[in-house]
């Protein structure tokens, strides 16, 4: 019996922060863990330049993204662990679904919309073929299941449209992928505004912060006057209340509660309190971190048979996807 196989991948801007630990990292490690599934996980390298990035920054920001996934637990053993950049068979294959799907559909994705928004001089090609990029990512490998947030949504249906009219056109056989969910999905923004987000400033907490970082971050989250007749639904302190619920349990958060249509809610003690609830599940990731940091041949070594593994299985399906579309 072949096992269903999974894939994903974090964009090469920088380290990891909570959001994406708890919203799909955690997820990735629940998969690797259970045998019935083939496990793929890659920093995407190519997706990172489809916006302005720095280049003396970019192996670094590949190699640290690499280090938070063996610190949060993945396993080469597990896992197939490597860089998207080291299998140029990713974009072959983009280039090849690129042929099956419209510009308009690619121009009315929320995710490009938000990006034009953001950077309007750096409307790219790239930047427009990023959803089909991704689909080949998870196609190439006829990954079913793809663990990522509920935003990436979008970009699955993409996969799944292209999958579909591939295998009616051609014949071949490329799986519809799912999204797989994890449990604490939605790690709410320090902003009190939507969730943490690598490109929010002020929004998240990083893997690597230390205890005094997370405190001074709390800090600046907004708060109110800490009492009234009814608990906000939205906002800063709703978002910390959530955060409270997370780290410390819901009756941590019913606690808060009751003080806050009560006495009142002391933040400094409720920011304080979070942190070391924060700090104390981000140490043993710190630890395993520092190991892997300070043995960057093992890392490399992990990264290039990660890319031999991932080729075995690219190589096939171009092969496959080659001679079905009539190729000489
Ligand atoms: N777009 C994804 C994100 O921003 C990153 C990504 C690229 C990805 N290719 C992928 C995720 C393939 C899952 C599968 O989170």
């Amino acid at each position: 019996m072949t096992r269903k196989r999974v894939f994903s991948g974090t964009r090469a801007t920088g380290g990891l922060h909570l959001g994406n630990y708890l919203g799909a990292v955690k997820g990735y490690l629940e998969l690797s863990n259970d045998p019935g599934y083939e496990t793929i996980y890659m920093v995407m390298d190519l997706h990172a330049i489809t916006t302005p990035f720095d280049k003396d920054k970019l192996a670094e920001n590949t190699r640290n993204v690499v280090l938070d996934y063996l610190a949060c637990g993945l396993d080469p053993e597990k896992s197939i662990i490597t860089v998207q950049s080291l299998v140029p068979e990713h974009t072959y294959l983009a280039h090849i679904l690129s042929a099956e799907i419209s510009v308009a559909r690619m121009q009315h994705l929320p995710t490009f919309k938000e990006k034009v928004a953001q950077h309007p001089d750096n409307v790219t090609m790239a930047l427009l073929n990023y959803p089909v990029l991704m689909a080949a990512d998870i196609l190439l490998y006829k990954a079913s299941l793809v663990p990522v947030g509920v935003d990436q949504e979008p970009h699955l249906e993409v996969a799944r449209e292209i999958a579909r009219k591939m295998n009616q056109k051609y014949g071949t056989d490329f799986p519809e992928p799912k999204r797989f969910a994890t449990k604490g999905e939605y790690v709410p923004s320090l902003t009190g505004e939507g969730k943490m987000s690598k490109t929010v400033e002020g929004s998240f907490i990083n893997l690597t912060d230390s205890l005094e970082m997370i405190k001074k971050k709390l800090s600046g989250a907004p708060t109110d006057s800490g009492k009234g007749d009814k608990v906000p639904e939205k906002g800063g302190v709703a978002n910390l209340l959530q955060l409270v619920e997370l780290f410390e349990g819901s009756d941590k958060r019913k606690t808060f509660e009751s003080e806050y249509l009560g006495a009142g809610v002391r933040y400094d003690e409720l920011k304080s309190d979070l942190a070391e609830a924060i700090y104390n599940e981000l140490k043993p990731i710190q630890e395993q971190r520092e190991k892997y940091k300070n043995n960057p041949v093992l890392v490399d070594k992990i990264i290039k048979e990660g890319a031999e593994k991932a080729s075995q299985i690219a190589k096939q399906t171009i092969k496959e996807v080659k001679e079905e579309m009539g190729f000489i």
